[in-house]
């Protein structure tokens, strides 16, 4: 008889498809994930047969289909939802130059703990007229309620990051949401350091847009990411750019053009442009696979397990005296853990001691990175408790002399 599959089995054999983890203690999948055996045996697959056989453009497009499927399904979206960008600002940008702005409208937003691929592009909207409504963070919080509070009758747009890149915690995406539906406001949210890695239900959580690029939690290639626009506010947006795959023409050819009084497409559709990126979308198509069949708790699983090991992380800090961002271990955490003082530069720490641990942390083939002069470990489903001990046996060390 079989011994049964425990949680720690399967997170185990999924460490195993990643040779980059037999050299690295690998804590940066905030700013890029690394590739598993699977996911690079299905881009070498691509490029073989592009090699070899020219490539069969319907065998691309039904893999362009199947990917959108997953996206859909990793977020509880129908595939109709779904569109393909290149990064995360494009997709930021196809929702805001697809909202039917009328000058004196607002959006509000909390600019000092976004990505600034999350600020410009409202800035660059005020020449529309409309009101960038920008509110101060909360204890390094994006502040919900207050975003709440300056929405009024004018608000199109609320948009958070879910997680942010720096000190790393979770918004209150729910709440928001749910006030967002009640009065008609778009919610649209940078999901960067969340999907792939976070249990994501747009439905659940009323969320209107969601984007994100295959980089990081995706565990797919830079140069492609996915928007989500709730069917509902697709239907009612007009793309800024507009090709042959955002118009509805039915089974036509790719290269025919229909009628000149065109029809956009379905859902959020209508933003595809023109060819794919096919090979980002075949290897991102199969570490999505390898994502959803992780473990049985789905997605809630990798939350669960992920958070774990954050936990244990910055608890070992809090234990040697190091100062974690947001204290104690609790709600706030989302696979990111800070440590050290948070400033405005993304070189260094403002503290030669934590300089000096980043240092030995490379020196030692730990991956991290320093984002607002904090020293950022981001941790996804490939991570296991051993390197949580061994970064924090590492740390120890350092520190004590
Ligand atoms: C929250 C967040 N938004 C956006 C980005 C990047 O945007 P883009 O995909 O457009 O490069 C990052 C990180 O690189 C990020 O952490």
């Amino acid at each position: 008889m079989n011994k049964p599959v425990t949680e720690f089995d399967v997170f185990a054999a999924f460490r195993d498809g990643f040779p980059a983890l037999k050299k690295w203690t690998y804590m940066d999948v905030a700013a890029r994930g690394v590739l598993s055996n699977e996911t690079r045996a299905a881009l070498d697959a691509h490029l073989d047969d592009r090699m070899m056989n020219g490539g069969d453009k319907d065998r691309f497009f039904a893999l362009i289909e199947q990917a959108r499927s997953r996206f859909a399904q990793l977020i509880n979206a129908e595939p109709d939802e779904v569109t393909y960008a290149k990064n995360i600002s494009e997709g930021l940008n196809m929702v805001a130059t697809g909202i039917q702005w009328k000058s004196g409208d607002n959006v509000v937003l909390c600019p000092e703990l976004e990505h600034p691929n999350n600020v410009y592009v409202w800035l660059n909207l005020q020449r529309l007229g409309v009101e960038v409504r920008m509110v101060k963070p909360r204890d390094n919080h994006i502040p919900v309620d207050e975003m709440i509070a300056r929405m009024d009758a004018r608000t199109r747009c609320a948009t958070v990051s879910t997680v942010t890149f720096a000190p790393g915690f979770r918004t209150d995406v729910d709440t928001l949401g749910k006030v967002c539906r009640e009065r008609g406001v778009l919610l649209l949210v940078d999901a960067a350091q969340s999907a792939g890695k976070l249990h994501t239900d747009v439905k659940h959580s009323n969320i209107d847009a969601l984007v994100v690029s295959t980089q990081k939690g995706l565990l797919g290639l830079y140069g492609m990411g996915f928007l989500y626009v709730r069917r509902a506010w697709a239907e009612q947006m007009q793309p800024a750019y507009l090709a042959r795959f955002g118009v509805d023409l039915g089974d036509a050819h790719e290269a025919a053009l229909g009628d000149l009084s065109f029809k956009l497409a379905a859902g959020a559709r209508r933003f595809d442009l023109g060819n794919y990126n096919f090979a980002a979308t075949a290897a991102v198509d199969a570490s999505m696979k390898q994502l959803l069949d992780l473990g049985t708790g789905g997605t809630n699983g990798i939350e669960q397990y992920v958070t774990r090991l954050v936990h244990a992380l910055a608890q070992g800090y809090l234990d040697m005296g190091v100062p974690v961002a947001g204290g104690k271990p609790g709600p706030h955490l989302a696979g990111i853990v800070t440590i050290g003082n948070m400033t405005a530069n993304h070189y260094g720490s403002d503290d030669v001691r934590f300089n000096g641990l980043y240092k030995h942390l490379g020196d030692n083939q730990v991956k991290l990175s320093i984002r607002r002069g904090l020293l950022r470990f981001s941790l996804h489903a490939y991570n296991n408790m051993d390197d949580v001990n061994h970064v924090l046996a590492l740390s120890r060390a350092f520190l004590k002399k």
